[in-house]
């Protein structure tokens, strides 16, 4: 299926209703994916990105329903990663000899994941190409999502193709963000930037600043996952400055591991300390919950509380993946407060604030540790716990 933009512009992607992992096991998409490709037919006739390998054959048929494959001038990669250049050695094999645009850092990262020197052509900020009519113009985008990535403007139909960025994995029926459900749309939005984007957000705050001062003007932005955004395009610009200045709203989200269910009895009581105070909290079991939802709930929420039990002089391994995510992620401006039993070692406290310390959240007050199984007073400890935190958190700055 091709699926007209503008006049002349059309998706040629692909709809991936069916993957639930991706980067490989790395990344949980429940609402599947898109892999957006479009064609762009003027005098001259350009590709901005293909798709994930497998998919191969799907892009070509779709580009054969607008147009020989064979017309193709330009084939423009924004960015390296499979999921948007996997393609690339299927198209080629129709186009040999046609031009690969590539940013400077994509000459390298292109070939060292297709292994063929194809005719690149390499493009930075400011650089453009005339289609006839109208030109493509590049502008680097580093880290967002990868040191290769760039952003192809498309003049005179004034669409921006920023591949990963402002997109999101969701598959749909519809392509347009004006066709599904907006609720979903910004919960893979922001799931997306959590989990992939948020340790380059200086970055994404000084490429928005750079690009709103080009003044260009922007009617559609058609990202290379996800929904293309027509209706209002740049409220998910804005949004990515709000989610980059690391704002979050006054909530805490709790997580934990439990072995024989004290640290769990500890959790519940904790929350109940601070539903007394008027503090908004989820709760997550980190044995049964999916890491990246939980990681997006994290990075909404101003508070973070963790708990496990002491195993083996350290931490449940349930709890390990999601502190190291933390570490990476550089979530900014959250603070911490950490609980959990014990029966004769007891590291589990100091090991979880050891964590706070490297992913640089605030520890709000000492933990809170209970040998065994807690009793009625211990518990009665754990909510009071609860209700400082809530009554340090909204004093905080
Ligand atoms: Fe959608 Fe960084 O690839």
């Amino acid at each position: 299926m091709a699926v007209e933009l503008k006049d002349g512009v059309y998706w040629v992607g692909v709809v991936d209703w069916n993957i639930k992992k991706f980067h490989g096991h790395e990344y949980s998409t429940h609402r599947g994916t898109t892999y957006n490709a479009y064609l762009i037919v003027d005098e001259k006739t350009a590709l901005v990105d293909t798709v994930w390998g497998p998919y191969s054959q799907e892009l070509i048929n779709n580009i054969e329903k607008i147009t020989d494959i064979k017309k193709i001038d330009y084939v423009i990669a924004n960015h390296a990663e499979v999921d948007h250049s996997g393609g690339l050695p299927e198209v080629m094999k129709y186009i040999p000899d046609t031009t690969v645009v590539v940013s400077e850092r994509g000459q390298e990262s292109i070939f060292k994941h297709h292994h063929r020197r194809w005719n690149f052509k390499t493009v930075k900020t400011g650089d453009s190409i005339s289609l006839g009519e109208n030109k493509l113009v590049f502008v680097t985008a580093p880290m967002l999502h990868w040191p290769d990535s760039m952003f192809t403007y498309l003049t005179g139909k004034n669409i921006l193709m920023p591949n990963d960025a402002f997109g999101m994995h969701y598959a749909s029926a519809g392509r347009f963000n004006d066709e599904v459900d907006e609720t979903e749309v910004y919960q893979e939005a922001i799931k997306f930037y959590a989990n992939i984007l948020t340790p380059f957000s200086e970055l994404v705050i000084k490429k928005i600043d750079e690009f709103k001062k080009l003044n260009i003007p922007v009617d559609i932005i058609a990202p290379s996952h996800g929904i293309i955004w027509r209706k209002d395009p740049m409220q998910i610009v804005n949004k990515y400055y709000e989610w980059a200045s690391g704002k979050s709203d006054d909530s805490t989200v709790i997580i934990y591991d439990t072995m024989w269910n004290a640290t769990e009895k500890m959790a519940h009581a904790i929350a109940q300390g601070l539903a007394e105070e008027g503090m908004k909290f989820k709760l997550f079991n980190m044995a049964v919950c999916d890491r990246n939802d939980v990681l997006t709930e994290i990075f909404k929420a101003r508070g973070i509380l963790i708990g496990s039990p002491t195993l083996n002089n350290g931490l449940l391994p349930t709890i390990k993946p999601i502190l190291e995510d933390l570490k990476g992620l550089k979530f900014r401006n959250k603070v911490g407060a950490a609980f959990g039993s014990y029966g004769w070692s007891g590291e589990n406290v100091k090991c979880i604030e050891q964590n706070f310390e490297r992913a640089k959240i605030k520890k709000l007050q000492e933990g809170i540790k209970v040998k065994w199984q807690p009793t009625k007073e211990e518990l009665e400890k754990c909510v009071e716990f609860g209700r400082n935190f809530a009554i340090s958190l909204k004093g905080c700055e």
